[in-house]
């Protein structure tokens, strides 16, 4: 996917704090405007690191209140299989830094079960995605919220596995020989039906990674975030000037 396509967007902030205070009204935004359109906002958060500090402004009052949390359905792009009280859980980051301080029941939050085999795990998985699909609202997350790491992966899509070429079932489980450890990760069809997806991606580090992404050939195998392109929707990528330093399309 290269910058300047219609459906992708390149929004460059000079700091990770704006950043994440882009990424916190983009959310705000995306929330209202599907419970106006249809009841209910269905969000993917990301695990990782970077998005702690979204979660954490979303937690806070002042954007606290400019969402309806009562109508928000909270689900993860990918889950480490390990416990929800483990350090590494993207289950248990998003629980620290927003879930603990917002008014969702349990209900609402449809957590991946890194506790249980991997398979099952997606299984149990899919059929929550498939339930809240069939509540007569959309058939689809509103907002999807990604990471990317240095390698070009994103969620649990990672070079050289199989779940890159998913094309059928909405959720895997796969061995990650390069972290040896079990994921379990939306595929590429159940994020590209997405009506949007929002990339955050910050630091130096990220920058010949997200150089490739955006404006290398297509090599999804090799940098699987390139697999990310929505039927219908609009990818945004958030990015600050340190991970965007490479980029010829600024
Ligand atoms: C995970 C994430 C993963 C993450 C990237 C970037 O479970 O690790 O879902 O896809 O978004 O690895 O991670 P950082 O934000 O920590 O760089």
């Amino acid at each position: 996917m290269t910058p300047g396509s219609r459906a992708v967007t390149v929004d460059i902030h000079p700091t990770p704090q704006e950043v994440t205070v882009a990424a916190a009204e983009r959310v705000v935004a995306a929330a209202a405007a599907a419970i106006d359109a249809s009841g209910r906002f269905a969000i993917v958060l990301s695990g990782g690191s970077t998005p702690r500090a979204l979660y954490t402004l979303l937690a806070t009052p002042d954007y606290g209140a400019r969402i309806d949390w009562s109508r928000v359905h909270v689900f993860w792009s990918d889950e480490r299989c390990l416990p929800p009280d483990n350090a590494a859980s993207n289950y248990r980051m998003a629980r620290e830094t927003l879930l603990d301080a917002v008014p969702l029941r349990p209900a609402q939050v449809h957590r991946i079960h890194g506790e249980d085999a991997p398979a099952a795990a997606a299984a149990a998985y899919e059929r929550e995605i498939d339930a809240l699909f069939s509540d007569g609202g959309p058939s689809r997350f509103d907002l999807v919220l990604l990471g990317m790491g240095d390698d070009g992966h994103t969620a649990s899509l990672f070079p050289g596995l199989t779940a890159v070429h998913e094309t059928s079932r909405r959720v895997v489980g796969e061995y990650v020989a390069r972290l040896a450890m079990w994921r379990v990760t939306l595929t590429p069809p159940a994020i590209n039906a997405a009506a949007a997806v929002l990339f955050l991606v910050t630091g130096s580090g990220k920058a010949p990674a997200l150089r490739q992404v955006l404006e290398g050939p297509r090599e999804p195998d090799r940098w699987p975030a390139q697999i990310i392109a929505p039927d219908a929707g609009h990818v945004t990528w958030l990015t600050d000037l340190a991970a965007a330093a490479l980029l010829d399309h600024k």
